[in-house]
């Protein structure tokens, strides 16, 4: 019988177990980050994009931080401990109990493989509804040392052989293991079970699935990936090369979204940035996690975005930055040198310039002058401003929080606002200016006289 993988249940193991020692971290190596989202919440993501009904995740022992990180990623994913390392078959094993649930398919991933696309988790699982019963993501290896190698009599694949216990003729093979796997879920177990530990690791190796199925009579398929697809993240280096392959994507897709970029290169997204049409972002912007952009938005030069939501036709920067609660309604403005957090700003209300905004909440059409502050914080607390519509705010203006100005209300330049202003009055909150006649002259001449002694 078969059947294609969407209507198949399907087990996804990630093993995440790996300290990572070449990272020099103190960050287990599956929670370093890449595209602004943790690497086992990359594989999780890319499981469950490819239609993954349950999801197991093998953590190493004492690993409560991985453990977090996989509920947040994905809350419905069972977490196993791998209490000793003896092996990929050993850790798949250590999800035993979810394996013998009974899923059609079993996938294994890796956490630390974040750049495998959906698509090609698909195409792994698609040949066991067509009667097989392992099959292995296979590449051509630029430089196959350290993978395993596949091992083919005639078109089957017989083997996985690992750099250790190949031969110079074995090694001479370019077509590697890719790691992840898609095993007859209904077999799984019987087949992991009969892998021993024979060999120059005394690891259980997952790869020997293979010669265990192939000695069943079991059929086994390769399925061929990109290399680019298996990249392991093993040290920063790595990280890097990910994060460049991750970029180069979620530029191409916000391009091919109606973006336009005038320099991609210089534009660093996260995996959940999301845009409307006709957006222009200009070059070195730097976008967070959770950030939206409405239709007609421009994001001029080296601003910087993170959890912010940008509304149809704003324009932020240059030189801005929205921080995590930054809400910019239609129209509106935050200019060069201003910054937003936790604050929702109205529909064509301008911070045109060198302005702070946090814990606030502006109407409609406010403008606030060039060097307004929220004085959010005392030192303990945190305190909201509330700017009415159409409210004008004086240059240099500092708003002392808690405090409302209200709708159409006037401050002027240089106050300190301790006070709430109502809605159409005009507040001047600074010392009255002093005028004397003649006496900068005299001030002068005294100070004079007293520089030459
Ligand atoms: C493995 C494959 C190899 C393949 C390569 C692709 C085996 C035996 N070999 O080799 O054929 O070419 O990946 O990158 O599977 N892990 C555990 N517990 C363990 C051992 C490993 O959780 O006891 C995890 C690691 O953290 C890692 C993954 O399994 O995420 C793979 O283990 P690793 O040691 O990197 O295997 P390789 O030698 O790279
Ligand atoms: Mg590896």
């Amino acid at each position: 019988m078969t059947a294609s993988p969407s209507s198949r249940s399907c087990l996804t193991v990630v093993l995440a177990a790996g300290e990572g020692t070449r990272m020099r971290s103190d960050t287990p190596k599956v929670l370093h980050r890449a595209a602004g989202r943790t690497l086992v919440a990359h594989a999780l993501a890319a499981a469950e994009a490819a239609g993954s009904t349950g999801l197991a995740v093998v953590i190493g022992p004492d690993r409560e931080d991985v453990a977090d990180e996989v509920r947040r990623a994905a809350p419905a994913a069972r977490i196993y401990v791998q209490t000793e390392r003896r092996g990929t078959a050993h850790a798949v094993l250590a999800a035993r109990e979810a394996i013998a649930d009974g899923f059609d398919d079993l996938l294994i991933a890796y956490g630390d493989t974040p750049l495998v696309r959906p698509e090609t988790l698909r195409r792994l699982r698609a040949p066991l509804g067509h009667g097989a019963a392992v099959v292995v993501l296979g590449f051509d290896a630029a430089n196959p040392t350290g993978y395993g190698r596949l091992i083919s009599d005639g078109p089957s694949l017989v083997a996985i052989r690992e750099e250790k216990d190949a031969s110079d003729e074995e090694r001479a093979i370019k077509l590697s293991n890719g790691g992840l796997m898609a095993i007859d879920g209904r077999r799984a177990i019987e087949l992991l079970d009969r892998i021993g530990n024979r060999n120059a690791k005394n690891e259980f190796y997952l790869t020997d699935v293979v010669e265990v199925a192939v000695l069943s009579g079991l059929a086994v398929a390769v399925e061929p990936a990109p290399e680019a697809e298996v990249q392991g993240v093993n040290d920063r280096a790595q990280l890097a090369t990910v994060e460049a392959e991750l970029q180069r994507r979620l530029r191409a897709a916000a391009m091919a979204g109606g973006v336009t970029m005038v320099a991609p290169e210089t534009v660093f997204l996260s995996h959940d940035t999301t845009f409307g049409r006709d957006v222009v972002i200009e070059p070195n912007v730097v976008f967070g996690p959770g950030v939206t952009v409405a239709d007609r938005a421009v994001i001029h030069a080296f601003s910087h975005l993170e959890g912010a939501s940008v509304g149809e036709g704003v324009s932020i920067g240059p030189f801005a930055r929205l921080r995590p609660g930054a809400r910019m309604e239609a129209g509106s403005k935050a200019g060069n040198f201003v910054e937003v957090k936790n604050a929702t700003i109205g529909e064509d209300a301008k911070l045109n310039h060198l302005t702070y905004v946090g814990d606030a909440e502006v109407g409609p059409r406010a403008n606030l002058g060039a060097g307004t502050i929220t004085c959010n914080y005392d030192g303990f607390a945190k305190h909201r401003t509330t700017i009415g519509a159409d409210a004008f705010i004086g240059v240099n203006s500092a708003l002392v929080a808690p405090v409302t100005v209200g709708e159409g209300a006037y401050v002027g330049t240089g106050s300190v606002v301790t006070e709430d202003v109502p809605s159409d009055a005009l507040a001047i909150a600074r010392a009255r200016q002093v005028t004397l006649p003649g006496r900068g002259a005299k001030l002068k001449a005294m100070l004079k006289a007293n520089k030459e002694g």
